[in-house]
């Protein structure tokens, strides 16, 4: 019998009909990585599908921070299991592929525990992807996690004008990858390696490719992003700051962010940059996990709370209409009311926009795992509840602080109904505004006139410049400072 997915399946005008089906779990660098997979594969002859039954191969980029994460790809290949007997009584033949940081945890157990897998790929070794899909061809099962000596990125195509376009006027841009920092909870320096920073030239000649396809603002991204280092043209050592402005020069890019972000790397010149660069949102995902010097020790953060609250006070001053947004875990193995009660204290003392929280979860090969004192799954859902509904509290207050505000708004898609566009505010959260307002890709200032549930809502079309008032100003108030 032959092959009909190994070798290229031409339709009866010899065009390839291959399609690949990629969903994608976790932050965004893996969707950035999903982005630049598909890239790949596109260039060996898969067009990309949404239904996942038209596909010939199905890619799960997967995410193995908590634990729920590994569990739904489980069941996922579950259901893929069933889909692919249906196509196989069709006479097609669908591939499935597991990438991402569950297929770098597990490797061959994921093949083991379930066989209708055909290919386990790392986020290391993406570039090996179409070599490693034709091995599937050949009838082999595939397990693809050494850390890859040479620089993926260098490896992967380059991403072009066409495809940028297709999403839109924002983009994700990886600079750094993998964490040497071994906090006690995450897996991360397990599955994405040790520290690699993407040199200068490469970032930039991506990021003007970025700009040259109408792309008006750009993400960077890393798990340690703010450890970023490299060298300048000179050959002086900059560090994310210095990358930031080199960025800043770059005409077409209006907006700059960064995620995500250790305290301990949040330098001199970073902070000045947020100073000086308009073009570099005041918005900062800071994440500092726990309020409890206990905890924190234990976690092996290497900072106290004093240490945090010091520093955004540092950050504040230099960028003072800043919104911040944070990472918290419950119920860290050792954690007591009274650390937990430390944790609602500095929220409270913060005062997030915006920030994520969840439950310990013991992920095997970490230090976490084997500490004692593991915290009953009921008093961790409680605590989560409680801080979540404070962290709920703080994020409508910041976002009602903004009514009757005028801010500026980056149009990036048609909105649900004809008359609207969806934009984000400098402090990303998304903005429902007039289509009169102006066209995707323009910067257009707009007077908040609500609040929705997770967005807001601006229908009174662009505020001229000379009008507007309270631009992007959200008063800073000071952090009480802890001594
Ligand atoms: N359990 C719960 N949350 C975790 N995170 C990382 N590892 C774990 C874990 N084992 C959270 C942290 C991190 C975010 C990306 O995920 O808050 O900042
Ligand atoms: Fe994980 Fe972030 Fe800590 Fe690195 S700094 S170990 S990615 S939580």
């Amino acid at each position: 019998m032959t092959d009909t997915t190994a070798a290229t399946r031409p339709d009866e005008t010899g065009i390839n009909t291959r399609k690949v089906f990629i969903k994608t779990y976790g932050c965004q660098m893996n969707v950035y990585d999903s982005q630049r997979m598909g890239d790949a594969l596109a260039r060996d002859g898969y067009q990309p599908t949404e239904v996942i039954e038209d596909a010939d191969l199905v890619l799960l980029n997967t995410c193995h921070i908590r634990e729920r994460a590994a569990e739904k790809i489980y069941s996922e290949l579950g259901r893929i299991k069933l889909l692919k007997a249906e196509k196989a009584e069709q006479g097609v033949e669908m591939r499935v592929a597991v990438a991402g940081c569950v297929a770098q945890a597990e490797g061959q157990e994921i093949i083991d525990r379930a066989p209708v897998v055909d290919l386990v790929i790392g986020p290391q070794t993406y570039h090996r992807l179409p070599e490693a899909l034709a091995r599937v061809a050949r009838g082999d099962k595939v397990v693809e996690t050494d850390y890859a000596v040479e620089d993926k990125f260098r490896h992967l195509p380059k991403v072009t004008a066409p495809q940028i376009r297709t999403r839109g006027v924002t983009a994700f841009l990886t600079v750094q990858e993998g964490c040497d920092k071994f906090c006690t909870f995450c897996v991360v320096p397990y599955t994405r390696g040790s520290e690699v920073s993407r040199p200068l030239t490469q970032i930039m000649g991506e990021a003007r490719t970025l700009a040259a396809a109408g792309v008006r603002e750009v993400t960077l991204l890393g798990q340690n992003v703010n450890g970023w280092s490299g060298q300048d043209e000179a050959g002086r050592d900059i560090g994310l700051g210095g990358l930031l402005r080199a960025l800043a020069e770059i005409p077409g890019f209006a907006r700059l962010r960064y995620t995500t972000s250790h305290p301990r790397d949040m330098d001199d010149d970073l902070i000045a940059a947020h100073r000086d660069l308009p073009a570099l949102m005041p918005y900062l995902h800071l994440p500092v996990q726990s309020g409890s010097d206990r905890i924190l020790k234990a976690m092996n953060r290497r900072h106290t709370g004093a240490d945090y609250l010091r520093l955004l006070d540092r950050i504040r001053q230099a960028r003072p209409d800043i919104a911040l947004s944070g990472d918290f875990i419950v119920g860290f193995p050792g954690e007591t009311d009274a650390d937990f009660e430390d944790t609602m204290e500095l929220v409270s003392e913060v005062r997030y926009a915006s920030a994520f929280s969840f439950k310990y979860s013991a992920r095997p090969g970490t230090p976490g795992a084997t500490m004692d004192d593991h915290v009953d799954e009921a008093v961790k859902s409680e605590r989560l509840q409680r801080l979540q509904t404070l962290l709920r509290e703080h994020q409508v207050d910041f976002a009602e602080s903004l009514v009757g505000r005028d801010i500026d708004v980056l149009v990036e898609k048609p909105g649900r109904y004809p008359h609207q566009r969806v934009g984000r505010s400098p402090f990303l959260q998304p903005v429902v505004l007039d289509a009169a307002a102006g066209e995707i890709g323009d910067i257009v200032t707009v007077r908040i006139e609500s609040t929705l549930p997770n967005s807001l809502l601006a229908t009174g079309g662009a505020v001229p410049a000379a009008e507007a008032r309270h631009r992007n100003a959200v008063p800073a108030e000071p952090i009480r400072k802890i001594a």
